[in-house]
């Protein structure tokens, strides 16, 4: 019997799956197995619309009994990337085309014409056909950019069902696809829509992003109303430093799966800016629902995740982010499997300090009771306060400096430092898997984090004095740590310490 090979999305990944046609003598029969029952219908079809349009003769009008078996059995095989591998394994059984299906995957939705329509996960898929050693790997056209991306095997774009057993059958040529050229994607601008130049004072909170920015770290920004906390976090992309290679390989893959590549943009080679709101529901924010799909934290995986009225968010959703927070990757179950997806992401949260927004505003009037601002100060938890690693205040900006010509600190003299700073970093950790500073685990804050003789005086008086948590001490010395990289310094010197010790969020906002 023919096997045909294709590939199924499980989670973020994929995994093989074998297509095998069975024809025997009978009455005439169609059937498909291994798929959930409703797709079946629905691909039976498609596929035989798709082959009667190619010129053959689909199993429906084949005077034989049909059954096709996806295996194996327990991969949970969704979508309708699997028409074509079907309709292939269903011709080379029933010997109206023939090629050898050996070293080739086949993934693509069929349409009625016989036309090949664009389907998600396609780069997860070259990537396993590599891991295989499977050489040849035919894609749907419109999936062709992401697979640019994978390098040393044969991707061929495919239009339609017609013009692949031309192929197969050596009457048609179809041209592999050409790798992309890294050097290519780096020199790629992007032009930012809020330049930090356009951004008046504010200099505690423009280093705050600096900083944040380079070691990848999460930041609390509060406020009052129009002090320009929204403009701030909307700058913040123009100053992150460039995704490396791995990185863009990563972001893309979440993409990719969630059927998030458009033609417009097939590859994410910046990293991503995600701004759900503050009504998010959960399902949508940390993942999950039916279909098991990525959620908020994990499409700002290697990026920003950027919530606005911080307070506002649900309590159920805001505790939910925790686990995230800690750990890069969240768990999201559904009912038979339960997935890992990244979600490595800086949190940028912006609030103001309590419903009016006026509270200890040195101009304004604070209209709040005591008690209304307790109960909106505490939505915000306490352990969620605890990863938030820059607490940042931001002001109302006085007209006088709103209105002043003079340009300070455009984005990219910020990112040409962030950048700077994030490559000590990917040469520190090039052999512990990380890439930024607040990836450290505690052995590695041990081992990348020596501070010098005055550094360490101050540190021990601050964990006495300020009653610093085990988690707060770790978390100053890794804010430290990026403070002295953006110093290219060695070692962490007093200083750098003090200007951690600055951004640490105070018990009441
Ligand atoms: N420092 C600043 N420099 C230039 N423009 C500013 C500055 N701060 C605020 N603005 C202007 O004020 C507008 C409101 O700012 P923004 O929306 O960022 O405030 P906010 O702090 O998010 O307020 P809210 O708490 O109401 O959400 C901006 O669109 C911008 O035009
Ligand atoms: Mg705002």
């Amino acid at each position: 019997m023919n096997k045909v090979y294709s590939a199924a999305i499980a989670g973020l990944e994929a995994e093989l799956v074998e297509v095998e046609a069975d024809l025997t003598s009978g009455l005439r029969f169609f059937a498909i197995v291994g798929l959930p029952d409703k797709s079946v219908e629905e691909s039976k079809e498609r596929i035989a619309a798709a082959i009667k349009n190619s010129g053959l003769e689909p199993p429906q009008k084949h005077n034989k009994r049909v059954v096709i078996n996806l295996a194996p059995a327990d991969v949970r095989k969704e979508g309708s990337a699997y028409d074509l591998p079907i309709a292939l394994s269903f011709l080379l059984s029933s010997e109206q085309i023939n090629f050898d299906p050996k070293d080739k995957l086949f993934v693509g939705e069929l349409a009625l014409d016989g036309g090949l329509r664009k389907t998600n996960g396609v780069l997860p898929i070259c990537l396993l056909a590599k891991e295989m050693g499977i050489n040849n790997v035919f894609i749907p056209k419109a999936n062709a950019s992401e697979a640019t991306l994978v390098k040393d095997i044969n991707i061929f774009p495919v239009e339609s069902l017609a013009e692949l057993i031309g192929f197969l059958e050596k009457r048609v040529e179809i041209q592999p696809l050409v790798p992309l050229d890294a050097e290519k994607i780096f020199s790629e601008m992007l032009a930012y829509p809020v330049d930090m130049a356009y951004i008046k004072g504010q200099q505690n909170a423009k280093r705050a992003l600096e900083i944040a920015a380079s070691g990848s770290h999460n930041v609390l920004m509060v406020g009052p109303p129009g002090s320009g906390k929204t403009l701030l976090a909307k700058a913040i992309p123009s100053i992150l430093p460039q995704m490396t290679w791995e990185e863009i390989m990563e972001v893309t893959k979440v993409y990719s799966v969630s059927g998030k590549l458009s033609h417009k943009k097939p590859l994410i080679v910046h990293r991503p800016f995600r701004s759900p709101h503050h009504s998010a529901s959960e399902a949508s924010l940390i993942g999950g629902g039916s279909a098991a799909r990525p959620g908020e934290i994990t499409l700002a995986h290697r990026g920003v995740l950027f919530i606005d009225e911080f307070p506002e968010i649900h309590r159920d959703v805001l505790e939910s982010l925790r686990q995230p927070l800690e750990d890069g990757i969240v768990s999201v179950a559904r009912a038979k499997a339960s997935y890992v997806f990244p979600a490595r992401f800086m949190l940028i949260a912006a609030m103001n300090p309590c419903p009016c927004g006026y509270y200890n505003d040195p101009e304004k009037q604070c209209t709040c009771t005591q008690n209304q601002i307790n109960k909106y100060q505490r939505k915000v938890s306490g352990p969620i306060m605890d990863r938030i690693d820059l607490y940042v205040e931001v002001p109302h900006v006085k007209y006088e400096k709103l209105t002043d010509e003079k340009i300070d600190g455009s984005s990219e003299e910020i990112r040409i430092k962030v950048e700077k700073a994030r490559k000590l970093q990917i040469e520190r950790f090039k052999n512990e898997n990380i890439v930024a500073n607040s990836e450290m685990t505690i052995p590695l804050i041990k081992k990348h984090c020596k501070t010098d003789e005055a550094g360490s005086k101050l540190l021990k008086n601050a964990v006495n004095n300020l009653h610093l948590s085990a988690r707060g001490y770790h978390r100053i010395l890794k804010l430290a740590r990026t403070i002295a990289d953006l110093d290219e310094s060695i070692n962490i010197a007093a200083q750098h310490i003090a200007e951690a010790l600055q951004y640490r969020p105070k018990t009441e906002i």
